[in-house]
């Protein structure tokens, strides 16, 4: 069985877990502000607050621009709940965009038309792991007068033009989730190069104090705080940090062998007529989150889920990215969606597959996943 998914978690990251557990500190701590450093280091950062999810990481960067009841954010509809959850978790409303049918991203004409005097920010989502076209999509959040927060849960390591995604945008929020490309278990980030910004999450990240519970409980530190605003409970616990300072220097390492697997999944399925392998934009380089497949009518005759269906009976687990927001019931009640209001990432919903792409996938494993997508295309078509 080759599962869709499956963590790279070392020696080190044990004993570093290990080693948390012993010494008697487990919430925020010096390991949370190691990480924070690592990782604000490895995406060229200024500013970077460890937070518990990447959830937690959109939440309290939407909160730092100052998102109200009655607002307007606008994101595709081509993502995962969270990046939409964000946004309604203040009363304000996610204005959805359609995505391109190459990139699977918004861009700058998908985005234009639907900003509004209420609109308070754009909120890209690299999906997969390739950047959105930023360059357009940032001209027009500046001629608007928008702020720009990058939902970058899919993108470690990616790059635009050079740049690391994590210092581009106003804000951007990464996630640490057991899937993706480094992970803590749970956890998120957010980065910024505005020290307000930063000031303000790390304030809200823990209740609203005026000191985090390290600096307060440190020999340095006053023991004194006082709750300065009505925040959350998001701060990262140091035994999940404790993964984190680890996974960070294995970032490349891992991140190299996706792209090992993405090149060989790629050359596969280029000559096919029953898929299209994922197409990659020249601007920037992709960090293989994820690797979506998307198949052609042909292939279809017996509809996307029966090829997930006959794969899973060959051992090899897929997933489905993404149900469309605006099909979801939650989305339709609240904001009344209908089916067919974006029909680029409807089509890509019905047509789409993720296949397994983890770092200690084999060779085998890889030439069987390939084998296997190959021999249940060709048999459903007949
Ligand atoms: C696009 C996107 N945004 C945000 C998130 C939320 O991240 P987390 O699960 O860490 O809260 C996810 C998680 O899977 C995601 O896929």
């Amino acid at each position: 069985m080759i599962p869709f998914h499956r963590p790279s978690i070392g020696e080190e990251e044990i004993a570093e877990v290990v080693d948390t557990l012993r010494s008697g500190w487990l919430s925020t701590g010096p390991k949370v502000k190691r990480f924070e450093q690592l990782f604000s280091a490895y995406v060229s950062a200024r500013h970077a607050i460890a937070v518990s999810s990447g959830t937690a990481a959109l939440h309290l960067a939407l909160e730092a621009i100052g998102l109200a009841r009655g607002d307007e954010v606008i994101i595709p509809t081509y993502t995962f709940t969270a990046t939409g959850e964000a946004v309604v978790a203040f009363g304000a409303r996610p204005v959805l965009a359609d995505c391109r049918p190459d990139t699977l991203n918004i861009d700058a004409t998908t985005v234009e038309p639907l900003v509004t005097p209420r609109t308070k920010a754009i909120v890209p989502v690299h999906i997969a792991g390739q950047a959105c076209d930023m360059d357009p999509l940032l001209a027009l959040a500046g001629q608007r007068g928008l702020p720009v927060v990058e939902d970058a849960a899919h993108a470690i390591p990616t790059t635009y033009k050079g740049r690391a995604i994590g210092s581009i945008g106003d804000l951007t929020a990464f996630s640490f989730y057991a899937t993706k490309s480094i992970t803590t278990g749970e956890g998120g980030m957010v980065t910024t190069e505005r020290e307000d910004l930063a000031d303000r999450i790390r304030r809200m990240s823990l209740h609203g104090l005026s000191a985090d519970a390290w600096s307060r409980e440190s020999e340095q530190g006053t023991r004194f705080y006082e709750v300065l605003d009505f925040g959350f409970k998001y701060n990262l616990t140091d035994v999940a940090a404790a993964i984190g300072i680890h996974q960070v220097p294995r970032a490349d390492e891992m991140w190299r062998r996706r792209c090992e697997i993405a090149a060989s999944y790629t050359k596969a399925f280029s000559g096919l007529d029953t898929c299209t392998p994922p197409r990659e934009a020249s601007y920037g380089t992709h960090a293989w989150h994820l690797y979506i497949v998307e198949l052609h009518p042909p292939a279809l005759g017996h509809g996307r889920d029966e090829v997930m269906r006959r794969l899973r009976a060959r051992g090899i687990g897929t997933a489905v990215h993404f149900v469309p927001l605006h099909l979801h019931r939650a989305y339709r009640q609240a904001f009344g969606y209908e089916p067919g209001a974006f029909p680029v990432a409807e089509q890509i919903f019905a047509r789409a597959i993720s296949l397994p792409i983890y770092p200690s996938m084999t060779d085998a494993d890889v030439a069987d996943v390939i084998q296997a997508v190959r021999d249940t295309l060709e048999e459903i078509r007949r």
